[in-house]
């Protein structure tokens, strides 16, 4: 016997569903919100009302391409936080509708935790490795820095975040700084590709232990880029390759230093990554090589489970289920992590 969840995601700007059978992925369909692009991030009564739109065409779409009906499924996953209060609300009352309708169980799932969680979503062959316990995870997200002890699928401890900004928004404001369009990072990626990483550099915070800081970074950046524009009104457009291949170098460099001192004081060497800013291609080369230099077994998630999405909710979901721990429908979402 199968058993079917669906998961609803919706914390900030991707409206998006997802069906699995077990541990097996059988659709994930992520509607992203274009209208936040013109502001330079986003506005967050915008994704309510988008999320109000996308949500019914993004489930049904997910069932079809699944090729199942509603009636199958065991129960309904939801994200119930962190993240956009408004724009959490609309998946968690679709989710609690959906629930009493069917009079199947209502699972809540920590955004933070489902992102980890990704590493256990399996492909048709059941050939994906996935991590033993007890493992390490760095999650790293637009809104999340934070180095993890995975102990079991639901028992998680955080030994080491971030102490102002996140390592997302550090790639975002950078890319802002440059004149560059929201979300930066994917763009900051693209274009390092062909820059120089040690054209300019800019200094590392020295924070203690496995916490992590990103505002004096910005700072520094933002300062540098303005003394240069009062010398060059074009440095920016002559040295865009180098400066963004610089900066992802220098955040980069402070994440792959502390997780280097998590292993040295954990001594647990699986280490994953998770969460949007996993996505970017020197995150996953340097932590490829740096785990086979180090002798670590390193997971990086595929790309369509580093962003936001559903899938990552409903296999979360799906351990939930397997403990029967399920929520009522009293549960309101949360703005901070709870963990
Ligand atoms: O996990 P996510 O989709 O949403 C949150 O939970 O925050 O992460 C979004 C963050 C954004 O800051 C975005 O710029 C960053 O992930 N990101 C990247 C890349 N792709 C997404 N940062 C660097 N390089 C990338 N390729
Ligand atoms: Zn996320």
């Amino acid at each position: 016997m199968k058993t079917y969840i669906l998961g609803i995601e919706s914390s900030c700007d991707d409206t998006s569903a997802a069906v699995l059978a077990n541990n097996k992925i059988l659709a994930n369909i992520i509607a992203n919100q274009e209208v936040h692009r013109k502001y330079g991030g986003v506005v967050p009564e915008l994704a309510s009302r988008a999320h109000q739109q996308n949500i019914i065409p993004v489930v049904n779409t997910a069932l079809i391409n699944a090729g199942i009906n509603k009636q199958q499924l065991n129960a309904v996953a939801f994200t119930r936080g962190p993240g956009l209060l408004g724009s959490l609300l609309v998946g968690t009352s679709f989710a609690k509708s959906f629930s009493l309708g069917l009079g199947i169980p209502l699972i809540e799932v920590d955004h933070l935790q489902a992102h980890i969680l990704a590493h256990f979503i399996q492909n048709n062959e059941g050939s994906r490795p996935v991590p033993s316990f007890p493992f390490l995870c760095l999650t790293i997200s637009g809104g999340h820095t934070q180095i993890v002890l995975i102990k079991d699928y639901l028992q998680t401890e955080i030994i080491g975040k971030t102490i102002d900004d996140a390592a997302g928004e550090a790639f975002d404001k950078a890319a802002k700084i440059l004149g560059l369009p929201y979300p930066g990072g994917p763009v900051i990626d693209r274009l390092a590709a062909d820059g120089d990483p040690y054209r300019f550099s800019f200094p590392k915070p020295k924070i203690a232990g496995l916490n992590f800081s990103f505002s004096g970074l910005k700072t520094s950046f933002l300062y540098f880029i303005r003394d240069e524009l009062l010398k060059d009104s074009n440095f920016i457009q002559k040295n865009l390759n180098d400066l963004c291949a610089s900066i992802q170098h220098v955040i980069v460099g402070i994440l792959m230093d502390k997780i280097e001192e998590a292993v040295r004081k954990t001594g647990i060497k699986e280490i994953a990554i998770a969460g949007g800013v996993s996505a970017n291609s020197l995150m996953r080369n340097r932590l490829k090589e740096t785990g086979e230099a180090m002798n670590w077994k390193v997971f990086i998630p595929e790309v369509q489970f580093t962003t936001d999405n559903a899938a990552m909710i409903a296999i979360a979901g799906y351990y939930k289920y397997l403990k029967k721990d399920f929520a009522d429908q009293r549960a309101v979402p949360y703005a901070r992590s709870q963990l």
